[in-house]
């Protein structure tokens, strides 16, 4: 591998199984430091330990377990320089990335 996250850090959402697993792994072999955000303590430890990275029980519906995943990883490594935010909601009157509030739910917040 390249190394082209070396001194990196990054964290990914949904990091214990599937695509974001996969992207753990990926970026770990690129040298990035990965905080791994899982709902799921099992596999989301399991991938964090794999690579020697920071697990953080994470339910991304929560806004303050969110900030505090965030939080974790500028504490334990200084910068989040890439964020993937792979576990996602998808509210049923979902628009737009850019209209989509933080409510529950489906609320939007639209500027029009
Ligand atoms: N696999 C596909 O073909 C595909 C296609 C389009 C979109 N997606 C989306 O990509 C994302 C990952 O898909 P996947 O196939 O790797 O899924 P997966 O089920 O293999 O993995 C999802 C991970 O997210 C975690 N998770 C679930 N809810 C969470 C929450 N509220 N907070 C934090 N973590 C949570 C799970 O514990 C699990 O580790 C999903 O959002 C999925 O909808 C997947």
């Amino acid at each position: 591998m390249t190394e082209r996250f070396s001194g990196r850090t990054a964290v990914v959402t949904g990091g214990g199984s599937g695509i974001g697993l996969a992207t753990v792994r990926r970026l770990a072999s690129e040298g990035a430091r990965v905080v791994v955000g899982d709902i799921d303590a099992g596999p989301g430890k399991a991938a964090a330990d794999e690579v020697g990275g920071l697990f953080v029980q994470t339910d991304v519906t929560s806004p303050e377990q969110v900030e505090a995943l965030f939080g974790a990883a500028v504490d334990t490594y200084g910068s989040v320089d890439v964020a993937f935010n792979n576990a996602g909601i998808s509210p049923p009157d979902d628009d737009s990335i850019l209209d989509t509030g933080l409510e529950p739910g489906g609320g939007c917040r639209r500027s029009t």
